[in-house]
């Protein structure tokens, strides 16, 4: 047959789809050799030892001794779909991104997933749910990474590990649900309490979602948006799903996980398969790009915070499709690799702390987790732009460069013109000021209100909603086994509302503390704090 053709731009080829799927009528090895049993290995005689020399055997049994690859260190267990998005137009006046143009239509690759659950966990577990979106623009990869929550657990990557460490199953009996999880987890929340309105919105319906298709979105972070002109603009990402927003009710949570664990994978790849397809609008907040980077005393760089929609309405920017299930879950809800630093021209990052940690994780842990720096060639990875790149060799490299060594400018090489005009190109760096600073560790004193929000969350509740949230901060808290943490929790609850912090506290049969006690005045217990100082060695 005809040698495979050879894709310089990197997009699939027929050749690609040939050798991921299964051509030819009949069966191979890997060289393409035809055996004539694939059910037997070779033996001395029938029931004779089997023999070294038998690669078919061997082949088939290497291969498959290597199938599995490490999960994600986060966001194990997801589920995926294609689809398509289309731009209203209506952001044109803040960014030149091409794919938001009016009626432009982009092919997506959207996971959905829980935080912490291994890849094998249950789907309706209380926790965060990713929601990751690869938007394959005509500019190259834009991956929107965001999570049905639109606030996060910590203002700095530093504690990234620590947080995931705390939440994580244990080192000695790796079980998520034991007590030492939970003690751990909720330790650490409220040893740091800017974990406090993340936790609470896990403590809510919300931690429960009845579908996917019933999330919403956020981006979390605040970007930054450049129009045509050079003009700069703060935004937050929204998804609004058009099914409306749906929880399940804890009791419902319990009997779907035992008796149904894969209940939210299976919920949208049938919905799919159905025709029913899910639908999310996109939308955007905006604020001015001020110097202090904070709309209504409210600093945008703190992930822990909100813009209420009362001062900053979501304006609708876009709607996604999800019209396609995955083909192969290993090839592509597997193998995708969003980053949040994978940005088109018109969209940019801020100063986030948070956002910085992340630029930095993502494709350092996907080194890892799929093999080598060439992960961004795998199929589902591929831009649906032309890839012209100056990166070469590595594990797992398929592309078959030409020419001499990859530098720009290169005068034996055929000159280049592909870098594009300072004006054009992605990356570009906003010129924003910067003050003048000495290097130091430590937040800024707009980080420091861990509560008001919290608080405006809990009165924004309905009766039966709070009854919920009580249920739900008395069933987790009740797992931990040191009485002190459930003090400190419930002093941390006293901080958000009375009522809240009695509730909890009847149902953990603990007095409530004195809410005017100052948080400050809650230690670590005593063998806490002797681990912060030094790990025991024994
Ligand atoms: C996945 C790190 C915060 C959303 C991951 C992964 C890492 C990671 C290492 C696994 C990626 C992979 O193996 O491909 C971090 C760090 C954070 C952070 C260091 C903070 C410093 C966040 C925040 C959000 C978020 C704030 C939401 C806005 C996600 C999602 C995934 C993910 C949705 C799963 C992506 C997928 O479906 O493949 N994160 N993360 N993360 N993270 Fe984060």
């Amino acid at each position: 047959s005809a040698p495979e053709p050879y894709s310089p731009t990197g997009a699939p080829t027929d050749g690609d789809r040939g050798r991921s799927a299964q051509r030819g009528a009949y069966l191979t090895t890997a060289q393409g050799n035809r055996p004539y049993d694939s059910d037997h290995s070779l033996k001395a005689g029938r029931r004779g030892p089997v023999l070294l020399q038998d690669h078919h055997l061997r082949e088939k049994i290497t291969h498959f001794d290597h199938e599995r690859i490490p999960e994600r260190v986060v966001h194990a267990r997801g589920a995926a779909a294609h689809g398509v998005f289309r731009g209203y137009g209506s952001a044109e006046q803040i960014t030149k991104a091409a794919f938001l143009g009016e009626d432009v239509e982009t092919p997506v690759f959207v996971r959905f997933s829980t935080v912490l659950g291994s890849r094998g966990s249950a789907d309706a577990v209380r926790d965060t749910r990713g929601f990751a979106t690869k938007f394959y623009t005509t500019e190259g990869v834009f991956d929107l990474v965001g999570n049905n929550i639109p606030v996060f657990f910590i203002q700095d990557a530093i504690k990234f590990p620590d947080v995931v460490h705390a939440a994580k199953p244990h080192p000695d009996r790796e079980i998520p649900q034991a007590q030492s999880a939970h003690d751990t987890f909720w330790d650490f929340v409220t040893l740091h309490t800017e974990a406090t309105h993340h936790t609470l919105w896990n403590m809510s319906d919300r931690g429960i979602p009845r579908s996917y298709r019933t999330m919403e979105g956020f981006g979390v972070h605040t970007f930054r948006m450049v129009n045509a002109r050079g003009e700069t603009t703060l935004v937050k990402f929204h998804w609004k799903p058009k099914l409306g927003i749906h929880s399940l009710v804890w009791e419902e949570a319990q009997i779907s996980n035992g008796m149904d664990p894969d209940f939210h994978r299976r919920d949208l790849a049938d919905a799919i398969e159905a025709g029913a397809f899910p639908e999310w609008e996109l939308g955007v907040q905006t604020f001015p790009d001020n110097e202090e980077q904070s709309f209504e005393g409210i600093d945008l760089l703190d992930p822990t915070n909100i813009v209420p929609e009362e001062l900053a309405p979501v304006q609708p920017i876009g709607l996604l499709t999800l019209n396609a299930n995955p083909t192969n879950f290993f090839a592509e809800t597997e193998q995708v690799a969003f980053h949040p630093g994978h940005l088109v021209p018109g969209i940019d990052i801020t100063d986030d702390p948070l956002l910085a940690g992340r630029l930095f994780s993502y494709i350092d842990t996907q080194i890892t987790r799929l093999g080598g720096p060439n992960f961004a060639q795998l199929p589902i990875n591929r831009p649906h732009a032309p890839v012209n790149d100056m990166l070469r060799d590595g594990m797992h490299q398929t592309a078959v460069h030409r020419g001499t060594a990859p530098y720009r400018p290169n005068s034996l090489d055929g000159g280049c013109p592909f870098l594009a005009g300072r004006d054009e190109g992605a990356y570009i760096e906003v010129p924003v000021d910067l003050p003048a600073a000495k290097k130091e560790r430590g937040a800024p004193a707009s980080f420091d209100d861990h509560f008001s929000q919290p608080r405006r969350f809990w009165l924004s509740m309905t009766p039966v909603e709070r009854e919920h949230i009580i249920g739900a901060y008395t069933f987790e808290l009740n797992k931990c086994h040191e009485t002190a943490i459930k003090q400190r929790a419930l002093q941390v609850l006293a901080n958000i509302d009375a009522e809240l912090c009695q509730g909890v506290a009847r149902g953990l049969g603990l007095a409530a503390p004195d809410p005017d006690r100052p948080l400050a005045a809650v230690e670590p217990s005593p063998a806490l704090s002797q681990l912060g100082r030094q790990w025991p060695v024994e």
